[in-house]
């Protein structure tokens, strides 16, 4: 018989059958319930494509086998803006050009909430890339990412930044 687990998605209790086992969050996601806003891109934990947050910690969901998280809540790219309104980091994206092809945006958004939330980001430019380098960018848009970043935590802080990463 095929294990079942309960996963609260996006706020949204879901009992899910597994077909196989072995399948990591990523897959689920992506294929079985077609949320494909994480994105595989190495499968093997090494770009952060596919960073999820589960109960509220940034995870690669590639490398996470479904079964071992029945019970948790799962947020992803998804499940974060409100309505039409945009979580602070996803227009802190917009608005420093924290992206280019945009492949790597969702995990890089859901690093940089995992982050905030943390307490980690600060206004310290250097530990927000320190913190966000789990998550590659080919096109190497890094400048507006830790922009993003520390403009978003500065939002979400009630603090004003004064200068430039
Ligand atoms: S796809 Fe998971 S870390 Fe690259
Ligand atoms: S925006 Fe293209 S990989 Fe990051």
């Amino acid at each position: 018989m095929n294990p079942s687990i309960s996963l609260t998605i996006n706020g949204d209790r879901r009992e899910i059958e597994l077909d196989d086992p072995r399948v990591t969050l990523l897959d689920l996601l992506r294929e079985r319930l077609h949320l494909t806003g994480a994105k595989k891109g190495c499968d093997r934990g090494q770009c952060g494509a596919c960073t999820i947050l589960v109960d509220g910690r940034r995870i690669n969901s590639c490398l996470a086998l479904a079964v071992s998280y029945d019970g948790a809540a799962i947020t992803t790219i998804e499940g974060l803006a409100d309505g039409d309104a945009l979580h602070p980091v996803q227009q802190a994206f917009i608005d420093h050009d924290g992206f280019q092809c945009g492949f790597c945006t969702p995990g890089q958004i859901m690093s940089a909430v995992g982050l905030i939330s943390e307490g980690q980001a600060g206004s310290d430019p250097e530990r927000v890339r320190e913190a966000m380098s789990g998550n590659i960018c080919r096109c190497a848009a890094y400048k507006g990412i830790t922009e993003a970043v520390l403009d978003a935590e500065a939002a979400m802080s009630g603090t004003k930044r004064e200068k430039a990463a």
